[in-house]
This record gives C-alpha cells, structure tokens and sequence, in this order.
C-alpha cells in the first residue's frame, strides 16, 4: 500500500489527546526542577519519561553537587566557582550560564535541603563539602556517595505532592509545530501497549540527557540514546558543540559484564591515589603547565593535603577529568597499564576502613557485589568511561529557550554551562539553577501563548507510521546488531583520541549504518516490544553520533575533553567559535562555525584573576 493511501487511513480522532500548559520530557533533576518551578506557577504541568519516576542518570551523580556554600571552607565565593567553572570548560563555556550558575547554586541547594534533602553534616551541622577535581575548595554538597540519588528522591517527593503529573514508560517520538514553526506538541509512545498519545502542550521544556549509549563503554543507562539532541534536531532547533564528550577518568573494568559502571569521583576527594602496574602513582607525571601552582607536586604535600593542612596543594588525581582520562590512556599505551586495560585506584591505603565504608558505602558496595573485591584492602581498576555531554541543544542562557519558540532545554541536554570540559559536581547543581530557570520561563511563555494550537493531523500519522514501520516491514537489519555496531565504531574512531582519519572512517561507518536503518526491522507485535523500542532509540543516537563525529572532524584543536592528536593544544583562534549543527533544507546535517558573542568584561576580569587577587578581593569586599 502506497505511503499516502497508509497515511489517510490513519484515524487521529482515536488516538488521546492530553493537555498540559507545561509539558516536559525526562525525569531527571532537570527535569523534576523545572517541573516543580512550572508548576509553582500556577501551571498545568506534565512529565514524560521513557523510565519510572525515580530511574534517571542523575543517581550517576554520585559524589556531590558543586555550590560556593562556603561551608568548610569560607574563602569559598560565587566568584571562585564560576573562575574554577571557566577555566575547566577551557573558556568555551557561555560566560552567562557560568555566571548564573555559580551565583544560584547556593541558594538552590539550600532549597533542596528545605524540601528533604539530608546532606552529610559538619561538626557544627552544616551541610558537609567535599574536595573534587578542578574545584579550588571543598564545594561538593554531599549524601555519602549517593547524592544523585537523594536528589532524585527529594525533588519527586516534592514535586509529586505539588501535583505536577506524571507519564511513566512513555517514549517521546517527535515533536508538533504550528504553521508559524512554534511547538505545539509531542507525540509518544506507551511502551507497555505500544499504543500513542498525543501531548498538547503551549511549553515543552526537554530535560533528557545526554547521548552515552552510542559509546561501547559508558556509564550512561539505557535511557541515554540521545533523544532531546535528535528531536530537537529534527523540529529544527540548533545543536551546539557536540564534539566535547566527557570520558569520566575512572569507569570499573573488571569483569567486563560491569564495564563502565561508574567509579564516583569522591573516591579521590576523599584521597583516592592511581597507580600503574609499576605501583607507580603516576599522576604526578601530568600536571598542565596551567594548574602547576594549584597541584602538588610530590606525595609529601599530598599527603599534607589529605591531613587536612590547608595551605597543601591538591593532589593531582585531582585534576579536571580530561586531563586524568588522558594520562590514564598515556599509561595503558605505554605498557603500564592495569591487568584489564586501565589503572588501579587505591583508598585502602589512604583511609581507614571505617571511613571508607562511611563515605564511599556505595562503591563499597558495588565492588564487593559486582566484583567480589573489598575496595577497603584491595585497589579497584578502573578506565575511561564516557560519562557526560558538554554540547547540547543551543538555548538562551536566561530563558533557557532553543532556537525554536517554545522549545526549552535543561541539564545535559542543553549545551554551554561546561564549555569543553565539566568539572565534576557542576552537574548536579546544573540540573537544580537551570531546571528552576527553564521551568521559570516556560511557565512566563506558556502564560503568554495562553491557548492550545491545532495540530496538523498529517503531522502525526507521518510521526506514527515511521514508528510503526520498524514493526510492519517484512524484513530488515535487527536493531541490537546496528546498535553494536554503532558503539563499536564510536570507541574506535571517535573516542578519547581523535584524528582526521578515524574520524572519517568513523563518520562513513555511521552513514552506512543510516543506510541499514532505514531498514531496520522489530520481529513481533507492538506490545512491550523491546526490539522495537532499541530501534526507535537508535534513530535517536544515530542521529546525535553524526552531530559527535561531524563536529569532531570540524573541530581542528585539542581543548577540554576534545583531543585531536593531529591537532595537539588549544588553538587560540577556536576559542572564538561554537559548532553548530541544523538539519538542513535537503534533510542533511550542516555544520556552521559560529562566532561566539562578546563576553562581559567584568566576568573576563574575573575570569582571568590570579587566584591571590581574587581572594584578596573578596576578603575586601566581605568587610
Ligand atoms: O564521579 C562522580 O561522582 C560523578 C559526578 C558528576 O559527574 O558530577
């Protein structure tokens, strides 16, 4: 039967049709945030997720989230978290989101706390703060190492008792525009009965993470295939910077059905150490030029660090995530790796046992469970993982809106809070400042549109078909082996290293498996079909894993997460340009290289500060 003849016979009327002033896709902390801000406006509000409430990436978070509290250490200021924000990110990060970012997370962690949250303490019962990489002070508001979790925890409970409503098992496909291009709806898919729903929302915010799942070895769940990226892309709006993808330094590697799994990053900020298969502790040989006066240098000041002395330098397995990823690589390359490809991390030897199961009862946990090791005798292996996306959706720092009206992206979805690199713990206080701020000016242009749109009924039986396609066709590539062979070719030619030719190689294998795909077939019926679900999340991933790979190639420098070994350092003429990705009028991806906009000069200024005159400063400023 022909596409059109299908197309008509499709009766819309039958399909729910539910109605929310906001509506959000993912139940993250991005998501739950901006859900709850929404609906504190008074709004009809509604979250989709692919998921359960309470199952989202967030809990991967583990060791805390990043806020000037100033809690363990006074000298802490906004100023500070947004210079150490800055110079992580390599200086790509958009100044505005920086900025907003390290002034609200104080207030919004606090906020959290209110609603529930139970924080580890001071002495003097003060929300505890813990040492990450890149943070000058210990900044990492913390639960143990299940903060994630708590978040997660406290924000549904809220939020649920707010009434906002929620859509569990509900797979987002594509979104609804109007004639003038503004985004009306969305449909989805109930993945237990395979049967759509129609959202007819006057505000759709995206909070659906990151795109993980095309790598082989990733932390990232299941749920991570890239949706916000590859819907958004497809309704129009702009991708940004999806070359710089965070390799998280330290993944388990042992016994490879856990490969990946996050190994939290608090195991060194409570004084972790890596060593080689020499017993070498390594990192030392690493230190940037950049962070030498912040590090230090030999084991004896480390270990005054660990004491507690607070004119010590900070270890450098402390050092932001790129640069520990990429030494752990150096070492494996140079014969000096771990028994299965990585390094060995040790706290048995640093702290004692009851420390450890105290604030790292998690990982204690996970190791004794998944790899029959007790992490307070032995050292754990661990290896690069990829963890997290810097680039996202392209949205306004201050209305957090893409560049498709009544489009809103917050988290990982969004890009330009990070820059090139992510510090670790800058996450989860990301979800709470632009969760709330998206979830603001949703509700403010929702008020404004203040009725509902018609949809074209076309638009959706097109959505619905090449949905059901996957399961109607009589034959064609199964989506388990596509997939593999996506991740395959994600860890070869575009993981921590980079070159033009792997890059190439890597960008024709993801055309040829958009050849198959357009094939792909799901054997069975539309009820909880979990085929059909992998190749409805493959279109997805296929689509962000060109964005990665296009971008990569385009990018012709190292900086942050991004490393091109043809292209070694940072080339000052790239700090000038974002890489933006649009679908373009003949359906094929375009890259453009854009001008960044003029920064604020005061945030350069305190950007650029020595560390010493921007104490100095503060300490004035505090009188
Ligand atoms: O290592 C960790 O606990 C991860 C934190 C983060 O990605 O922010």
């Amino acid at each position: 039967m022909g596409i059109l003849k299908k197309l008509f016979m499709l009766d819309i009327s039958e399909i729910k049709t539910i109605e929310h002033d906001v509506l959000i896709v993912g139940a993250g902390g991005a998501g739950l945030s901006s859900a709850i801000e929404a609906s504190s406006h008074g709004m009809s509000t509604g979250i989709v997720m692919k998921s359960l409430l309470g199952k989202a990436h967030t809990v991967m978070a583990e060791g805390g989230m990043a806020a000037a509290l100033g809690n363990v250490d006074k000298r802490d200021h906004w100023k500070i978290h947004f210079r150490d924000t800055m110079r992580g990110g390599k200086f790509l990060n958009v100044w505005r989101m920086a900025e907003l970012h390290a002034q609200l997370a104080p207030e919004r962690v606090r906020l959290l706390e209110e609603w529930g949250a139970v924080f580890d303490r001071t002495k003097k019962g003060l929300i505890n703060q813990r040492n990450f990489g890149g943070h000058r002070y210990p900044r990492l508001a913390h639960v143990g190492d299940r903060t994630g979790l708590e978040m997660i925890r406290t924000l549904q409970d809220h939020g649920i008792h707010q009434g906002i409503e929620t859509y569990m098992e509900c797979t987002a496909l594509d979104l609804l525009k109007n004639e003038k291009g503004k985004v009306i709806g969305i449909v989805c898919m109930w993945r237990e009965t395979g049967t759509f729903i129609i959202f007819k929302a006057k505000a759709i915010i995206f909070a659906t993470g990151g795109g993980g799942k095309a790598w082989d070895v990733t932390s990232n769940s299941w749920e991570y295939t890239g949706d916000g990226y590859a819907l958004a892309y497809e309704a129009g709006a702009e991708l940004m910077d999806l070359e710089f993808n965070q390799f998280h330094p330290t993944g388990m590697m042992w016994p490879l059905s856990v490969k990946g799994i996050l190994v939290t990053e608090s195991v060194r900020g409570e004084g972790g150490i890596l060593l080689n298969s020499e017993g070498t502790r390594f990192m030392f040989n690493y230190i940037p030029e950049r962070f030498r006066s912040e590090t230090a240098e030999t084991e004896e000041e480390a270990a005054r660090w660990l004491s507690g002395d607070p004119s010590a330098r900070r270890p450098p397995e402390l050092l932001t995530r790129d640069v520990v990823a990429r030494a752990i690589n150096e070492e494996v390359k140079a014969g000096r790796g771990s028994k299965h490809g990585g390094a060995y991390l040790n706290i048995a030897t640093q702290r004692s046992s009851e420390d450890i199961k105290k604030k790292l009862p998690s990982m204690y946990h996970q190791f004794k469970v998944l790899a029959e090791l007790d992490i307070t005798k032995e050292s754990m292996e661990v290896g690069p993982t990829c963890h997290y996306f810097m680039g996202g959706i392209r949205v306004n720092a201050d209305t957090a809106m893409s560049s498709v009206p009544g489009l809103f992206a917050c988290g990982e979805c969004a890009a330009g809070m990070h820059g090139a690199n992510r510090l670790g713990g800058n996450s989860l206080s990301d979800l709470l400042v632009f969760g709330y701020l998206a979830g603001k000016k949703a509700a403010e242009f929702a008020k404004n549109n203040a009725n509902h749109s018609d949809f074209d009924e076309n638009q959706v039986r097109k959505i619905i078909l090449k949905a059901t396609e996957i399961l109607n066709r009589e034959s064609g590539a199964n989506p388990y082996l596509l997939h593999e062979q996506l991740e395959q070719n994600m860890q070869m030619n575009v993981g921590i290293i980079r070159t033009k030719d792997e890059l190439v190689k890597g960008i024709d294998e993801i055309e040829n498996i958009k050849e198959e795909y357009k094939s792909v077939k799901a054997k069975g019926t539309s009820q909880f079909n979990p085929g059909w679900h992998e190749a409805l999340g493959l279109r997805n991933l296929l689509i962000t894993a060109e964005a990665v790979a296009r971008a990569a190639k385009f990018r012709e420098e190292s900086r942050g997460a991004h490393t091109r070994s043809d292209f070694p350092g940072e080339q000052k003429e790239w700090l000038n340009y974002n890489i933006i990705s649009k679908k373009g009028v003949d359906g094929k991806m375009q890259l453009n290289k854009v001008e960044r906009p003029s920064a604020n000069p005061e945030l350069v200024r305190i950007a650029e500060s020595s560390i010493e005159d921007l104490e100095n400063e503060i300490i004035e400023e505090r009188k």
